[in-house]
């Protein structure tokens, strides 16, 4: 049985961080410490964790999973609007795969609607098919910003050493495309206009120094189709993986239902 819920106490805390450094290998300098987890949760932000009922001594020591989310404020057209700006997610290897993650989504998600907050925004690196995969087709995530290199060097293991590339995902929780995708349904794009193609084989080419030149080309090559496409006013809207496992982001205009 897993149990989804806030975390609480410096013990879950801290074995949200512990999660943290086992996932992304992260070396110090990166690495988000205990003290900034418990502040988000002060001021507007989440950690929800999952945690494994059979696992003896209950609490932290049953943590297989977290998400944390810090409170943003957009500005623009109108009032200064609150939003939530989901920064990590993540589940223990051996818990994968079997709907943890999308679920701590869900409970994100219910949570900040609780509040009256309608929008969670992440970023993504595009060349994670399976994020991609979650985000945009189980979750109903959609995106029309493209951010190179937007957190610098990182010592990230998934990373493979290139730069750190990211989509926005926006999250917009109460439209009639997230609860229709969330109910179930699948996320039909009505008009493609492009596909932007990343092959299966980058996870092993990011991962071997012989081979990360071809991981680059793919991301230098789709980074400038991502920047061309959102400049002419198109949006990632579905995404698709074939049965060797290639992924496909589907573009195409971005009419308001997608938001409302
Ligand atoms: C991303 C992550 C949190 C997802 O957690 P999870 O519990 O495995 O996710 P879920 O099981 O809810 O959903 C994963 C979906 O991707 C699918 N999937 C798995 N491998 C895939 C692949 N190689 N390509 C495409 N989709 C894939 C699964 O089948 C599932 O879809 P389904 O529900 O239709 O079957 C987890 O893989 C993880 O911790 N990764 C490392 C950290 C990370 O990348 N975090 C996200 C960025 S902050």
């Amino acid at each position: 049985m897993i149990e989804i819920r806030p975390c609480a106490g410096f013990d879950e805390l801290e074995a949200c961080v512990r999660l943290q450094v086992e996932t992304w290998g992260y070396e110090d300098s990166d690495v988000i410490p205990r003290k900034v987890f418990l502040v988000a949760q002060s001021i507007g932000g989440q950690v929800i964790g999952a945690f494994d009922s059979e696992i003896a001594g209950g609490g932290a020591k049953s943590l297989v999973g977290f998400v944390f989310s810090l409170p943003g404020v957009k500005v623009g057209l109108g009032l200064p609007r609150a939003y939530l700006h989901s920064h990590m997610l993540a589940v223990k290897d051996a818990y994968r795969n079997r709907g943890i993650g999308r679920e701590l989504k869900l409970e994100q998600r219910r949570e900040a609607l609780s509040r009256g907050v309608c929008h969670i925004e992440w970023t993504f690196d595009p060349l994670e098919i399976k994020n991609a995969f979650l985000n945009i087709h189980r979750l109903g995530a959609i995106v029309r910003s493209y951010r190179p290199d937007f957190y610098g060097v990182s010592s990230s293991r998934l990373q493979g050493s290139l730069p750190t590339d990211r989509l926005v995902a926006e999250w917009w929780l109460d439209s009639r495309r997230v609860r229709s995708i969330i109910a179930g349904q699948s996320s039909v794009v009505n008009q493609v206009n492009q596909r932007i193609k990343v092959p299966a084989s980058i996870y092993s080419w990011k991962s071997s120094n012989a081979e990360r030149e071809r991981a680059l080309a793919v991301q230098s090559e789709n980074r400038t189709k991502f920047q061309e496409a959102f400049a002419r006013g198109q949006a990632v809207l579905g995404y698709t993986r074939d049965g060797e496992g290639n992924g496909v982001f589907e573009l195409g205009p971005l009419s308001q239902l997608e938001l409302n």
